[in-house]
């Protein structure tokens, strides 16, 4: 990139992180800050000196990080399991870049090659959460925690699931298109992968048979600011400020 473009003038390049170049775009270099939250989470401000600072995030290596690595920083022993190799050899890359260190597994989180009670926290943000079957993957987040453990997901909304229509570039709708009894596997029209999305009476049953306690249950609200995504463009910010789009559970196995 140097060699490219030094013959255009251009002496010095810094390489900096996307939110570096979110919080120019917000600010145009005048003090402010902007919160980026999502897989991961960070925040950057410049103050009126024209210092810069952040918090959270990978720093100046990635820019953003995720919650196994927020955890891991604070001491945690983390275990990341993913079915993608090309995913695992990401996270290796950014925990040898960083020094954040984390076990990682190559595994179907449905079946996961590890001893019964050997962990108090689960995590699962759009992972085993939809991609795999709650009703093989919660019981065997409840075999993996200890008793007392806690198992947090965050995945689509029934609602959302039942106004998306089964065409390749189907977005929520503002009507019901699918029964919600039933609610389960889904197979889209015109794609690869299969998701699993459950009612909410269904999925309390299934965490209180698999020996959870229910915690909470927060239905995620989109703020005045946000705006429409152009990758996650199968819902509008208008409609998920009308209606829950994601939800997060938070739940405790009995012990
Ligand atoms: C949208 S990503 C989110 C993952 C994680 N929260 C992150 O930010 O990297 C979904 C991940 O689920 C993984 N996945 C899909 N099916 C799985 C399964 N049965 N067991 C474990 N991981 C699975 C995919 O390989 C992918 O890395």
């Amino acid at each position: 990139m140097r060699e490219t473009l030094m013959p255009l003038g251009i002496g010095e390049i810094e390489v900096v992180t996307d939110a570096s170049i979110a919080l120019y775009g917000a600010t145009d270099g005048a003090p402010g800050l902007v919160v980026i939250a999502g897989t991961g989470s960070i925040c950057c401000g410049i103050n009126s000196r024209g210092k810069r600072s952040c918090a959270g995030g990978w720093g100046p290596i990635a820019g953003d990080e995720g919650g196994g690595a927020w955890l891991a920083r604070r001491g945690a022993r983390v275990t990341g399991v993913d079915l993608t190799p090309a995913q695992l050899e990401t996270a290796r890359r950014m925990s040898e870049e960083t020094g954040i260190a984390m076990e990682l597994l190559e595994a179907n989180a449905e079946d996961v090659p590890l001893p019964d009670e050997s962990f108090d926290l689960a995590l699962s943000e759009y992972g085993a959460s939809i991609w795999c079957d709650p009703y093989k993957w919660i019981p065997e987040a409840a075999r993996l925690l200890r008793p007392g453990g806690e198992l947090a997901f965050l995945c689509n909304s029934p609602l959302a699931v039942i106004c998306s229509p089964d065409t390749p570039d189907g977005k929520v709708g503002k009507q019901l298109v699918r029964p919600l009894f039933g609610l389960h596997r889904m197979d889209w029209e015109g794609e690869d992968g299969t998701d699993f999305h459950l009612p909410h009476g269904e999925m309390f049953r299934l965490l209180r048979d698999s020996g959870f306690e229910v915690e909470g249950l927060w239905e995620i609200q989109a703020s005045e600011s946000a705006e429409d995504h152009s990758y996650y463009d199968f819902v509008s910010a208008e409609w998920a400020r009308q209606w829950p789009a994601e939800e997060i559970w938070k739940v405790r196995k009995r012990g």
